[in-house]
């Protein structure tokens, strides 16, 4: 069955219940189980809201066990060293992540009686919890309805409003009109999964997507049939800066089969890591 594309004048907040239960019906008939779903310890969602940052689900599943064996909970990252903090996080990148994960489980423990702070308001105090990972972790583990965007959300409300340029104060706004009182965890990871796995850059897969009925996007491209920009359009591109070329000068000092290295200074490209000599 083709869809059809009735974008309903007055935005999606006009339409908003029934857009919301399409897409939670959608993601509970087929989202693939992931660890981190349907889990109730907040540590836990914590650490996949950090680990999913800027990476790969693949590829945080390879760590995301690892990780809760090595640290259970906050008070077990909080006594870690910051070596074994960073050993453990090594090969997932953006290592100012686990630094900041590591202070806040220390800031968990010190200042929370070791239990996360329930509010978006208070979550956001907290070491390394932007608007985004307090969002993100005030749905899921406690239930509040505040909207939480990435850059899949980021995707898919520009496609549904076809807004070419999405600034943060409307993406904030349009995500926060459509949170549902109910179940906001499970509509924040919906509308990721959607970008993850239909509204995907490049090739969206609008024919198995179960809101193209309200798609701005997708209803401007079947009117203006060939001619019109098609969903992939939307957001237009950033602008990128121009790469920078930079040369750097390291030096190789080996003795004995041993390889000097020096840690970097924190807080700069690679900051805190173990490296050659610059
Ligand atoms: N990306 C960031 N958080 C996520 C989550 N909870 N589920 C799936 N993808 C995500």
């Amino acid at each position: 069955m083709t869809p059809t594309a009735t974008h309903p004048p007055g935005g999606l907040a006009a339409d908003a219940a029934r857009l919301r239960a399409a897409l939670l019906d959608h993601y509970r008939r087929t989202a693939p189980p992931l660890p981190w779903r349907g889990e109730a310890d907040p540590y836990r969602i914590l650490v996949s809201e950090v680990m999913l940052q800027q990476t790969r689900v693949e590829t945080v599943l390879d760590y995301y066990g690892r990780w809760l064996e090595r640290f259970p909970d906050f008070a077990s990252l909080a006594r870690a060293s910051e070596d074994e903090v960073l050993a453990t996080w090594a090969g997932l990148g953006y290592y100012r992540r686990a630094r900041l994960l590591h202070a806040c489980a220390r800031a968990v423990m010190a200042e929370h009686g070791g239990r996360l702070p329930e509010r978006y308001e208070e979550l956001l105090e907290l070491p390394g919890l932007g608007r985004y990972t307090a969002g993100a972790v005030a749905a899921i583990a406690f239930g509040e309805p505040v909207p939480a965007v990435d850059g899949n959300v980021r995707r898919v409300l520009a496609r549904l409003e076809a807004e070419p340029e999405p600034t943060d104060a409307w993406l904030r706004e349009t995500a926060a009109s459509l949170v549902p009182a109910e179940a906001p965890g499970d509509w924040t990871q919906a509308l990721m999964d959607l970008g993850q796995r239909v509204c995907t850059p490049r090739k969206p897969a609008c024919q198995s997507c179960p809101v193209t009925e309200w798609c701005g996007a997708y209803a401007a491209h079947q009117r203006a049939e060939e001619s019109a920009p098609g969903p992939e359009a939307f957001p237009a591109p950033r602008a990128r800066r121009a790469p920078r070329a930079e040369t750097y000068a390291l030096a190789v000092l080996h003795r004995e089969g041993r390889v000097l290295l020096e840690r970097r200074p924190a807080g700069g490209l690679l900051g805190g890591m173990w490296a050659l000599p610059e």
